[in-house]
């Protein structure tokens, strides 16, 4: 699938539910509706979906949500679309997680294919997670970063700027990472979700960041790559990996690879865009493929050149769309 301006679609970043047992102040407000079951792609669908975009070229899929591990049925997912990838038709199939659920499933995941995850933690500290998660329990989520780890699935944490929230504790999450051999990435705020109306005063760039921390971790160039939107660095007093996803302050969008699909079988052509096509409709009113693939085709030629995120635009409001578009749509 190649856009109209060049760009190889070779990445699908695939939302298995809207749910989470999480509600991170920056994603999903205060209590969101669930979508209804018969909305939500069956699992059975999700795999009719992903072969054929599996077909159409792509070679690296990463389930997202919601929270993926609080959807039912994800480890027969994990374990169809394994298959895929030990038939050399997938180079990579991973996950975003909160890390709840981690330590359950961490050997069953390493056995269905997968060989690294991406984990959501902005803080060590346990009562500030509990204020930016709401309930969650921080031992718990590094409980199933450790059980990841010994069942040999590499880890990336990621981890959210917030301005004066969770900027003072970044030195003990590197030292951390580092220690226990964990790439972490520091990823601007993008005005999405609950975050939709934020403010340039609330915004803090990886770029001030970046030099910030340099005052106090020598950071060296790295030329560490995973087909997603980090730049790396290592840092010196860790030996770990450090990476920045600059999405407002250096848009990465003209090397973009990417496509998503909601749970209810939306896909959009960027993040910063509602869905463009819808598939579920379609998939359910024949058994062939070929529509399906017709309209991925026809559609990707529309692929946006980028997002058009402003921070600290004064009215700029969004669309309810965009503010349920985190869990909806993943990140
Ligand atoms: P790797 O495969 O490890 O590179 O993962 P990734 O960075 O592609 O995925 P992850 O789910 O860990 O996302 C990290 C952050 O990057 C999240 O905040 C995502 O919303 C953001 N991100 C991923 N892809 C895009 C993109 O195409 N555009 C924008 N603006 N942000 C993205
Ligand atoms: N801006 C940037 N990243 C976000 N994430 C959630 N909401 C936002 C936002 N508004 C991150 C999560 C998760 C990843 C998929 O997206 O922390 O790690
Ligand atoms: Fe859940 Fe992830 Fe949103 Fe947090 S950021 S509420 S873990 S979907």
């Amino acid at each position: 699938m190649i856009d109209s301006c060049g760009r190889d679609i070779t990445y699908l970043r695939l939302s298995v539910t809207d749910r989470c047992n999480l509600r991170c102040v920056y994603c999903m407000g205060d209590d969101p509706l669930p979508l209804a079951h018969s909305e939500v792609l069956r699992i059975e669908e999700l795999v009719r979906i992903s072969r054929c975009f599996i077909r159409l070229g792509i070679r690296k899929l990463r389930i997202t949500g919601g929270e993926p591990l609080v959807r039912k049925g994800i480890m027969e997912l994990f374990d169809q679309l394994g298959e895929e990838v030990a038939l050399g038709r997938l180079a990579e199939l991973t996950m975003t997680t909160n890390g709840l659920r981690l330590a359950e499933v961490a050997g069953r995941l390493r056995a269905a294919g997968l060989r690294r995850v991406n984990v959501s933690l902005d803080t060590l500290d346990p009562g500030l997670f509990r204020r930016i998660t709401r309930w969650g329990e921080v031992e718990r989520v590094i409980d199933g970063i450790a059980a990841a780890k010994d069942a040999g699935l590499q880890v990336k944490i990621n981890v959210v700027l917030q301005k004066g929230v969770n900027e003072d504790g970044l030195d003990a999450l590197i030292a951390w990472a580092g220690a226990q051999g964990h790439d972490m990435t520091l990823i601007e705020a993008m005005p999405l979700g609950s975050l939709a109306g934020l403010r340039a005063d609330q915004f803090l760039s990886v770029e001030k960041m970046r030099k910030d921390l340099a005052s106090r971790w020598t950071l060296l160039p790295c030329d560490h790559r995973t087909d997603g939107p980090a730049s790396f660095y290592r840092v010196a007093e860790t030996g770990g990996r450090l990476g920045f996803i600059a999405a407002i302050s250096q848009c990465f969008c003209a090397a973009c690879n990417r496509v998503r699909m909601t749970c209810t079988g939306g896909v959009s052509w960027c993040l910063g865009q509602e869905s463009s096509l819808e598939l579920r409709d379609l998939i359910r009113s024949t058994e062939d493929d070929g529509p399906m693939e017709r309209a991925l085709l026809a559609g990707v030629a529309a692929k946006p050149a980028g997002h058009r995120f402003a921070v600290g635009i004064a009215g700029a409001a969004c669309s309810d769309g965009q503010r349920s578009r985190m869990n909806r749509m993943g990140g």
